[in-house]
């Protein structure tokens, strides 16, 4: 019941429209002239065409407005990119801050500052990769939750091209990894942009999906080759799941480690955003492995997106700003953990914490592997 309150927690007015307004006795009386049974011939006939005026104006309008909704859709048209910032290489992590807070999102896990992340090597970076890990040494104590890891980009962005070469995502029974944009102190404010995201297997697909404030709906054309999950973007309607489109099942989990990973590429421009998943090996060419090379790529070559999130009725700039990339692999939780997920829909076995606390060598697969992310801007 939170009709009452804004966001601060202040009760506003129980009762905003006031009283209602006093009725005037006086011009309901049998003489007025407003009494329809007064009304000469010629002045019902001049309100009869009024109404039917009105009711083919609302018709009218009512249908192009439709028209317009499902018709109209934003020009995409090329923008001139620059790479402004490539994480690759030894110094991967060097540009993420560790978050080591309670989960917010009531996970069965403790994220672990730097220097214990590279005391159990739960992340590392090597020339070629960066490797972010859940701990599974069996000789970890795990029954108050599991080591995992965290971070956040130094870096904030409101706009960009970014290219995420992904070789490895994680999956197994509680786990519930994602790869997302997000300005976590000003949420839902200033938005959320899921790019890889699932929950134990992650053998459905992978699940792109915005979460924003209010009035950001995509009730409208599109032009994706994924599923539609839910069309209302505002981050605390229904179950909190904002406007997902699912991937193909390669998109995620064991299908996509075993043809190597692939790469995501999300733009994200006041026209709209955009996510294209390309499987290792149909990469476009635009998009070169070598981060040596800075020329950008050109989205308006690569077809129809994987998801796409048009700005026709969804502000992006309004609802879209300084925003982080973040990865973490988080246990349980409020999506993975529940039990109508975790049992039900899953078929996990037993209890999700119970799961984490005694089954280490569950883990091992448990790990993102990155070869690079490039992030190109216009402006
Ligand atoms: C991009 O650059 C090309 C050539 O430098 C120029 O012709 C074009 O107008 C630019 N487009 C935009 C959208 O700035
Ligand atoms: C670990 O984090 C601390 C505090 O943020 C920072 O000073 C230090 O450079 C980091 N070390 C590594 C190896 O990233
Ligand atoms: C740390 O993890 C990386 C990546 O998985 C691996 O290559 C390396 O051998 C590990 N180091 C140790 C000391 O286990
Ligand atoms: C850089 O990549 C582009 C494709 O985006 C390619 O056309 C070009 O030849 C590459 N340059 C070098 C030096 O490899
Ligand atoms: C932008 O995000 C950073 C990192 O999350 C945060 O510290 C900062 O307060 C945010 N800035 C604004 C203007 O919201
Ligand atoms: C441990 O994990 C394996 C799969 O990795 C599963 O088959 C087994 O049931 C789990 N054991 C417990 C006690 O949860």
């Amino acid at each position: 019941m939170d009709r009452f309150q804004n966001k601060s927690g202040f009760a506003i007015d129980s009762d905003p429209y006031g009283p209602p307004p006093s009725y005037d006795k006086a011009q309901a009386g049998t003489g007025s002239k407003w009494a329809p049974k007064n009304w000469t011939k010629k002045t019902m006939i001049a309100v009869a065409i009024g109404v039917c005026v009105l009711i083919a104006v609302i018709i009218i309008a009512a249908v192009l407005g439709s028209r317009a909704a499902s018709g109209s859709y934003p020009d995409y048209s090329p923008l001139n990119y620059t790479l402004k910032d490539t994480y690759h290489g030894n110094d991967f992590f060097d540009n993420f801050n560790y978050f080591t807070g309670w989960d917010p999102t009531s996970g069965f896990v403790h994220y672990v500052p730097n220097t214990t992340a590279q005391q159990y090597n739960l992340t590392y970076a090597g020339e070629d990769s960066a490797v972010l890990r859940v701990d599974y040494n069996s000789g970890t104590d795990s029954s108050t939750g599991r080591f995992s890891v965290r971070v956040t980009s130094k870096q904030t962005y409101d706009e960009g091209l970014f290219i995420f070469d992904v070789l490895h995502s994680p999956y197994g029974c509680s786990t519930w990894p994602a790869l997302w944009l997000s300005d976590p102190s000003n949420w839902p404010e200033n938005g959320e942009i899921d790019v890889m995201e699932s929950v134990n297997q992650g053998n459905t697909g992978n699940q792109m999906t915005l979460h924003t404030s209010k009035h950001c709906k995509m009730d409208v054309k599109r032009k994706e080759t994924g599923d539609v999950l839910d069309k209302n973007c505002y981050a605390k309607a229904g179950d909190q799941q904002g406007c997902g489109v699912q991937g193909p099942k390669q998109s995620f989990g064991e299908a996509f480690n075993n043809i190597g990973g692939g790469v995501y590429a999300m733009e994200w421009r006041n026209e709209g955003i955009r996510v294209w998943f390309f499987p290792r090996g149909s990469v476009p060419s635009d998009i070169p492995s070598d981060v040596s090379n800075t020329s950008a790529p050109d989205p308006s070559t690569w077809g129809e997106a994987t998801a796409d999130f048009p700005g026709t009725n969804c502000d992006i700039s309004s609802h879209f700003k300084n925003q982080s990339i973040i990865a973490n692999i988080d246990l349980c939780g409020s999506w993975a953990g529940q039990t109508s997920v975790y049992s039900d829909e899953w078929g996990c076995p037993g209890q999700c914490t119970d799961f984490v606390a005694n089954n280490a060598s569950a883990y091992e697969k448990a790990y993102w592997e990155f070869s690079s992310f490039r992030v190109y801007q216009a402006n």
